[in-house]
């Protein structure tokens, strides 16, 4: 995207902040990996979008058949796409992490985000971040690309947090992290966040269910009630 780089950022600290040892904290938000099932649920999640989000997701103002055609082109196999969901299990925010298609001569990936205007601001465009750098890192991905619009404050600010290497050439930036090798660390901090995210989606879904039954138990009521005082 970018041809001619200008003035990387500087002053960088010796360690990022995303390369850091998980933290506890990081664990709180359940970011599950999606999969073939979820296809449904990112197209709506990103036509849930206006005008400007998709500008800036995107690069341009994708219409919903666009979204459907990079919806239907998603590869779970090859890349990796992160979610997090809500107690309606509406998805609230998303990343896809892009394998470079030869990873043994390019180990290199690419990250886009979106979350959902209400659900912004609560730190879940960095905590996708943070989940996509270490699964890149225990995927031997040595250099991960954000390509950002230029105007697009709150993701420079993640990659600046990050202390990505930021290059603007006009309306355009790219910002690229070099990540160091997978450790035992990251690599078991990964299982073990999958697996909380697992459960976690697992006692929502239950958690939905039974509100839904006990609301359709309650309508049934409410209509007897109200036939019974009919009579
Ligand atoms: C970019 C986006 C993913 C950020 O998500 P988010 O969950 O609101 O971000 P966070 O809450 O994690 O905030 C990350 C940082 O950005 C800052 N930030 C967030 N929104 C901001 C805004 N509108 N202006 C300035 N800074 C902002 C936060 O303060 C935070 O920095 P800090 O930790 O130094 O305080 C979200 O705005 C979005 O979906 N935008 C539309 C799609 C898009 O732009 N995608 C990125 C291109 S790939």
């Amino acid at each position: 995207m970018l041809k001619t780089p200008a003035a990387p950022d500087s002053m960088r600290p010796a360690e990022p902040a995303s390369l850091k040892s998980p933290r506890l904290s990081d664990l709180v938000v359940p970011i599950r990996c999606l999969g073939e099932n979820h296809r449904t649920r990112i197209g709506n999640h990103l036509k849930a979008l206006n005008a400007q989000d998709r500008y800036l997701r995107f690069g341009f103002s994708a219409k919903d058949e666009q979204i459907d055609r990079y919806v239907e082109g998603l590869d779970f196999e090859r890349d990796e796409i992160f979610g997090i969901y809500n107690r309606q299990l509406k998805l609230i925010a998303m990343a896809h992490l892009a394998f470079s298609i030869d990873m043994r001569m390019n180990p290199s990936s690419e990250f886009g985000v979106s979350v959902l205007a209400p659900s912004r601001g609560r730190g879940f465009g960095a905590r996708l971040f943070e989940r996509a750098v270490m699964h890149a890192r225990n995927r031997g991905v040595k250099t991960m690309f954000v390509h950002v619009l230029s105007e697009n404050v709150a993701m420079l600010q993640i990659a600046r947090n990050a202390r990505a290497t930021v290059e603007r050439d006009g309306a355009e930036s790219e910002a690229h992290l070099s990540l160091p090798p997978a450790t035992l660390n990251t690599q078991l901090a990964e299982i073990v966040e999958e697996q909380m995210a697992q459960t976690n989606y697992q006692f929502k879904v239950q958690a939905k269910q039974f509100q839904d039954t006990f609301s359709r138990m309650q309508s049934f009521w409410r209509d007897m009630d109200h036939s019974a005082s009919a009579e």
